[in-house]
């Protein structure tokens, strides 16, 4: 088939998903847009001769089947979930440079030694159920299948009914010995997150660490009451409290060289105009290159959430969402990416990440590397995030070269 560009094929999923009231797209797991891109995604692989397969965890992969055996085999790929509201590249931008390196490939006419797949991983945000690369976690055995099938989405919907609707068998979720024995090496090309290339003036970068980080669910409850009747000394307001946890999470994390922490979403119950809020439900992202220290700051702000929440007349509640450690992609696969690199990008930097990826957990299992494309609006998770036509080539020529030397 004739090779198409990485641009023009997300131009054929530029409609799908778009959130009017957010700007950008929201696409989250399991959802009638999700569920659209997967469709896309199959019927490109199919157009490609690739043999698609849905693995028992909701994970898509597309084969080439060069050799006899899957076992071993080389990965690529990343997801096509987002945030809400987010941009049109982190996620679908590794998928669509994947397929376009694949065309590549064969059109060098490259022998391969053994099998190629492309993978989609489900949630990998965590935006509709909370936890986050949910696909990866299921496949390597990192999260427990029971813990997934409970998750419960902002409508009540769990993980369990979720993938059932989706044609998943969730009896069946959970580590995936057979899908962890076909992963010989997985490298994931994404649109870079910061502003790191940018400032490198590099349309390309090797991956090295990939920074610890971890969610947690603060619940507060206070007494629900009337918005006029409640003199504001009889108060016992979640919201107020809340307030004060989001400056003391924003405080203890400056302190700390190095630290993030986020509050990104937060839910007042029952959330009316003219009601105190009984309860607050606010979700912390923390992240850190020392695990110790993101322990560390997650205690300290637990610790001042208390001490606020009994001036306030509260009670506050922490609940571990998710978590991965800080990740140093494999050694071995970095130098041969720098070596594919050096042919057509002499020089490509090497940048860590400030974001979790699929190929952080899947590094428990195989060797893996990331690729980073350049993003010249430095702004992520949000519609401005952008990659130039020209950077959207460069990358599936750097992960084609990539892919070559590996087969
Ligand atoms: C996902 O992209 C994350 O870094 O949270
Ligand atoms: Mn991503
Ligand atoms: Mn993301
Ligand atoms: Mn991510």
């Amino acid at each position: 088939m004739p090779t198409t560009t990485v641009s023009s094929l997300l131009d054929t999923i530029d409609d799908v998903g778009r959130d009017p009231a957010r700007g950008g797209y929201s696409r989250g797991v399991h959802t009638p847009a999700e569920a659209t891109l997967r469709e896309w995604f199959q019927a490109e692989a199919g157009r490609r001769g690739l043999a698609v397969e849905t693995d028992r965890n909701g994970i898509l992969w597309a084969w080439w089947d060069a050799t006899g055996t899957r076992e071993g085999a080389l990965v690529t790929g990343s997801h096509l979930d987002s945030v809400p509201g987010g941009g049109a590249f982190d996620g679908p931008l590794g998928v669509a440079s994947a397929l376009v390196a694949l065309d590549l490939l064969r059109e060098r006419g490259v022998q391969p030694r053994r099998c190629l797949a492309v993978a989609v991983f489900p949630e990998e945000e965590g935006s509709r159920f909370g936890v986050s690369c949910l696909g990866s976690r299921l496949l390597t055995g990192t999260l427990d299948a029971d813990h997934a099938r409970s998750l419960k989405d902002a409508d009540g919907t769990t993980f369990a009914e979720a993938s059932r609707a989706a044609g998943i068998d969730p009896a069946h979720l959970g580590r995936d010995e057979e899908a962890i024995g076909r992963i010989g090496d997985f490298v994931e090309l994404h649109v870079e997150q910061g502003r790191g290339l940018i400032d490198l003036d590099s349309a390309v970068a090797i991956g090295s660490t990939m920074l610890g980080h971890g969610r947690w669910r603060l619940s507060i409850t206070g007494q629900g009451n009337h918005a006029g009747t409640t003199l504001m000394s009889d108060r016992a307001d979640p919201m107020i409290a809340a307030a004060q946890v989001v400056l003391a999470a924003r405080k203890i994390a400056a302190e700390q060289d190095g630290a993030r922490a986020t509050v990104g979403r937060l839910q007042p119950v029952p959330g009316g105009t003219n009601v105190i809020a009984s309860r607050v439900d606010l979700w912390l992202d923390i992240r850190h290159e020392d695990d110790a220290v993101t322990a560390t700051l997650i205690e300290r702000i637990h610790g001042q959430a208390q001490k606020i929440c009994a001036f306030e007349g509260c009670r506050a509640t922490l609940t571990e969402e998710s978590h991965s450690g800080t990740v140093h992609f494999d050694g071995a696969l970095q130098r041969t990416l720098g070596n594919a690199l050096a042919r057509s990008f002499p020089g490509a930097p090497t940048l860590p990440t400030g974001a979790g990826h699929d190929a952080g957990i899947l590094g428990s299992v195989a060797p893996t590397a990331m690729l980073f494309v350049r993003n010249p609006t430095g702004i992520s998770h949000s519609p401005e995030e952008f990659v130039e036509r020209d950077d959207a080539d460069a990358g599936a020529l750097a992960l084609a070269d990539v892919l070559e030397d590996l087969l």
